[in-house]
């Protein structure tokens, strides 16, 4: 007798996810831990020292309690989920609560920034190649755009696609998301140390 499991063998949505409840629910809670081990942080910020922009104005794109930028750089606005862990972040100067899968537009004026950041949480976007659309129209021109990211994630937040890929896959989805964009240089480059593996994806908005 034939079966019909058609339903099980239904590929997932890529940007679908297994908790797709509103995650003003997930983040409601403040969770002020590293989601990186020191090594890491210490590789992530030696690379910000060398490629942003000193004295710039920079986004930290899905921002929590910690930036991991060093020290002299500024301003700083934050874009995130949940205000008391923006509040507790001695980077920022301002930060904004805002639903990117809600709401994949930035709050903010085009050529608003010298360069945009988002650190250990590009895996959580349903809408990628817009959410970085918008990145572009509110870098300046020349500017820099550098993403992060670890093997780690709450998984029932991050996209289907994310959970069932490599490392290596994860770097192309990323500059997918940036090229689809039209974004220069794009290049990736791990730069892990003797903690979690560390990669990251970056990008320059055209000049005008
Ligand atoms: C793993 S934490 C990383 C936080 C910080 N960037 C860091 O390096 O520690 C994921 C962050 O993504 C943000 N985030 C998750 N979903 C988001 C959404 N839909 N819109 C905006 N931010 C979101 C959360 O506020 C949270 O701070």
């Amino acid at each position: 007798m034939a079966e019909n499991n058609t339903q099980d063998h239904k590929l997932p949505d890529p940007f679908g996810r297994l908790d797709a409840s509103d995650d003003a629910l997930f983040y409601a809670t403040p969770r002020k831990v590293t989601h990186i081990e020191q090594g890491a942080i210490s590789a992530l910020q030696h690379f910000y020292a060398e490629n942003l922009p000193s004295g710039g104005e920079i986004l930290d794109l899905m921002s929590s309690w910690r930036s991991h930028l060093p020290e002299g750089l500024g301003p700083v606005t934050g874009l995130g989920m949940n205000s008391e862990e923006m509040a507790d972040n001695p980077q920022l100067d301002t930060f904004t609560v805002h639903n990117l899968n809600k709401m994949p537009l930035l709050p903010f004026e085009e050529n608003a920034f010298d360069a945009v950041v988002c650190a250990v949480s590009v895996q959580y976007l349903e809408h990628p190649v817009h959410v970085f659309s918008e990145v572009q129209r509110v870098l300046r021109p020349n500017s820099p755009v550098i993403v992060s990211f670890s093997n780690r994630c709450f998984p029932t937040k991050a996209v289907n696609i994310w959970r069932y890929s490599t490392s290596s896959q994860h770097q192309d989805l990323v500059r997918m998301y940036l090229e689809k964009n039209a974004f220069h240089q794009v290049s990736t480059r791990e730069i892990t140390t003797r903690d979690d593996p560390m990669y990251i994806v970056s990008g320059v908005k055209p000049h005008e």
